[in-house]
């Protein structure tokens, strides 16, 4: 009999691992997993070791046969792995709360993969995803690596254009969710739903809706402008859309689109969230406090349905469906992150873009998508470079380019409130960005 699969899963003291576990544990007859080694950092030491011995009493109450392995030592884990996921979040919650907050303080939305909550993402994961990268290379070389880490779409292009990484796929579920929201309204399986993507990470859309091969976009359109059917994830307020709006626009945005579109809403509704303790960030430390109480719970062995309130709900089934894809050379079509190679025109070559793609063996494989529409190509350009531009900060540690990509952001109005916010933020996350820092010291 072959080997069963190994998958390393960094980041695995997150609340969101019961979802991968119960993913893998639904799909284990097509996808033979014999091992997941849950790797974190000391400070995550203890969710660890709650989340590892839920995930164990899963699996034997499933009677399926998969190890699981507990580690601080990440590279010791990483050997010989076939599947590399990342779910990590570097200053945990609390670095996303000042995310949140600090840009509202200057009038500019407060998010945790857009705009400048967005950017000091970026700058605090992307030297870490490029550690792990550069440990791949040594001890797994073969293995994919399927990154969740927000901001996902910028993670994947860092690790494409900065790494000998080349087996890099960035995975959301934000067209999992958009068919998932589909199917709801629509009163059909989840399964009879195609959607044809383009665009970037959090900033997709759908360019053709069908059920069973019919489009259904035209209905979709109108069905979601009322707020009460938006198809929203549980992070981002479902706010509808003018209907002349979304009819000329003739696409199917995605939940983040409200950020672009609807940015004073938006800007309004965090505001009046902020007043009353109800950033996302303390709605999610207060829901992660109570997650982890019942997970401590010995007499729980399955995924509590109260995970399905944290915004990544469903993800392990993308996760789970990506993998068992390529494990299989299915050659089903799934909307990832991955290199452009020219399917979208006007977006370079080298940069990631998600899109629907055929998933085959050898990873995924963009189906062509030519030109998109004149309405929305500009802002897929203007995000696409403000990702480049922010890519490039991260790795460098420059402030001056930092301040570029903050000011060339959609969500940020001027120059000068663009520094105002990077110097508080770069103050606020200085223990998290050695780059931005050490060579000064150096100089002082
Ligand atoms: C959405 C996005 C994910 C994001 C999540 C946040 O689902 O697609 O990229 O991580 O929301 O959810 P949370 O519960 O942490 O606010």
């Amino acid at each position: 009999m072959s080997k069963g699969l190994k998958i390393v899963t960094i980041g695995g003291g997150s609340s969101y691992t019961p979802e991968l576990i119960e993913g893998f544990i639904k799909y284990h007859e097509e996808l033979p997993v014999s091992e997941i080694w849950l790797v974190d950092i000391e400070a995550g030491k203890e969710k660890l070791e709650i989340v590892g011995d839920l995930a164990r009493r899963m699996i034997e109450k499933a009677g399926v046969n998969i190890e699981v392995h507990l580690t601080l030592d990440r590279k010791k884990a990483l050997k010989n792995a076939d599947y590399v996921t990342t779910q990590l979040r570097v200053g945990q919650l609390a670095a996303r709360a000042l995310d949140e907050k600090i840009p509202l303080k200057h009038g500019v939305i407060g998010q945790e993969t857009n705009g400048p909550g967005g950017l000091f993402k970026a700058f605090r994961t992307i030297p870490v995803i490029l550690d792990i990268a550069r440990e791949m290379e040594e001890v797994c070389p073969d293995a994919w690596l399927i990154n969740f880490t927000n901001p996902a779409g910028m993670v994947t292009e860092a690790v494409l254009r900065h790494s000998n990484i080349t087996k890099i796929i960035g995975l959301c579920n934000v067209p999992i969710g958009m068919e998932r929201g589909v199917a709801d309204l629509m009163g059909v399986e989840p399964s009879r739903v195609r959607i044809d993507f383009a665009g970037l990470n959090h900033m997709v859309y759908g360019l053709d809706v069908f059920v069973d091969g019919e489009s259904v976009k035209d209905q979709i359109i109108k069905l979601i402008t009322d707020p009460a059917k938006a198809v929203t994830m549980k992070n981002i307020h479902a706010m509808g859309w003018e209907p002349e709006f979304l009819k000329a626009l003739n696409l199917f945005p995605c939940p983040y689109h409200n950020y672009y579109y609807k940015t004073g809403d938006v800007l309004a509704q965090e505001l009046k969230d902020a007043e009353n303790g109800e950033t996302r960030a303390e709605v999610v430390q207060r829901l992660e406090a109570e997650l982890f109480e019942l997970y401590k719970d010995k007499d729980l062995a399955i995924k509590p349905p109260q995970l399905e309130e944290r915004g990544g709900a469903y993800y392990s089934d993308a996760a789970v469906r990506l993998i068992r894809s390529m494990h299989t050379d299915k050659c089903d079509i799934q909307a990832v992150n991955t290199i452009n190679q020219g399917s979208i025109e006007g977006i370079p070559y080298e940069s990631a873009i998600e899109t629907s793609c055929v998933i085959t063996k050898d990873g995924p494989k963009p189906i062509n998508v030519g030109k998109l529409p004149v309405a929305v190509r500009g802002l897929i350009q203007q995000i696409k470079s403000f990702e480049r531009v922010a890519i490039e900060a991260a790795v460098t540690g420059n402030y001056d380019t930092a301040l570029l990509a903050l000011t060339i952001n959609p969500l940020v109005p001027s120059d000068r409130v663009a520094k105002l916010i990077l110097d508080e933020m770069l103050e606020a996350h200085k223990d998290y960005l050695p780059q931005f820092f050490e060579e000064k010291e150096l100089q002082d």
